[in-house]
């Protein structure tokens, strides 16, 4: 079979050409990075678990009338979405106290926030994706305001949806961080969810022990990070059921 043609290489999925025009194939790998590239390391079977669990996320997202660009899951691996054009915001929603934000302000981790707190940053490497408010996102027309109020519209539903989801599973959704692009369908645009929703882009806390199940057991050195991801695919129902042999062993990876 031909090589695919690669569209683009982040630090956690790769991007290929689709099967037809619009679409590409997303491809998670096992890849983690934290502190903007500065440590590295590989989480075994991260990518397989990410793949499920954003796949699941965005398809009950979907249900409820969110527009994402998920298309459908192609293997282990690999999900076929839309192509979209990427607006260059990081949407991070939060409800508890956590992360950069209890470093910024000197808080204690986990205090609970009166009312979910919505930031941006803008998304580059180089600049080590900056914090940025509303003004500087319509002032340089990385989207315009209206697309800006849809994206906070948007974003709190979700929060909303989720919060209640994983509650459900025993997890506290401590914040997270959302993507959203740009799709075109005959002459019109729509704005809809893009990127991935997994561990790797979510705080999720044990209700009862306030455990962390998720990045921050890689970012902290906590241990026990394959077995936090699991978890989350666990209780929310979806782990790959073969077990082990189902997970990419080391003959696998890249
Ligand atoms: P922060 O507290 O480090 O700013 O992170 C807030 C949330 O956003 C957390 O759930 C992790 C997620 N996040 C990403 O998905 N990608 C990133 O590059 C960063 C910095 C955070």
């Amino acid at each position: 079979m031909a090589r695919r043609r690669q569209i683009y290489e982040g630090k956690a999925k790769i991007l290929f050409e689709g099967p037809e025009p619009g679409t590409l194939v997303q491809y998670f790998k096992d890849d983690a990075t934290a502190f903007n590239n500065q440590k590295k390391g590989v989480i075994t079977g991260k990518g397989v678990l990410n793949n499920r669990i954003s796949e699941y996320l965005m398809t009950c997202l979907g249900e409820i009338g969110i527009p994402t660009h998920f298309v459908r899951r192609l293997n282990m691996r690999e999900q076929l979405v839309r192509e979209v054009e990427i607006i260059p915001i990081e949407v991070v929603i939060r409800n508890v106290v956590a992360g950069s934000l209890a470093k910024r302000f000197a808080m204690e981790e986990g205090t609970a926030l009166p009312r979910s707190i919505v930031e941006f940053c803008y998304k580059s490497d180089e600049m080590g994706d900056p914090l940025v408010s509303e003004e500087h996102i319509t002032a340089f027309g990385w989207a315009a305001p209206q697309d800006l109020d849809e994206i906070m519209a948007m974003s709190l539903r979700i929060n909303d949806f989720l919060t209640g989801l994983f509650l459900g599973i025993g997890l506290k959704l401590i914040d997270f961080k959302l993507e959203f692009g740009r799709l075109w369908e005959n002459e019109q645009m729509r704005i809809v969810l893009a990127d991935e929703i997994s561990p790797d882009s979510c705080r999720l806390w044990d209700v009862k022990t306030n455990e962390k199940l998720d990045k921050d057991r890689f970012r902290r050195d906590l241990g026990n990070v394959e077995e936090a991801y699991q978890e989350v695919a666990r209780r929310l129902g979806i782990l790959p059921e073969s077990g082990p042999r189902d997970m990419p062993g080391p003959e696998t990876m890249q």
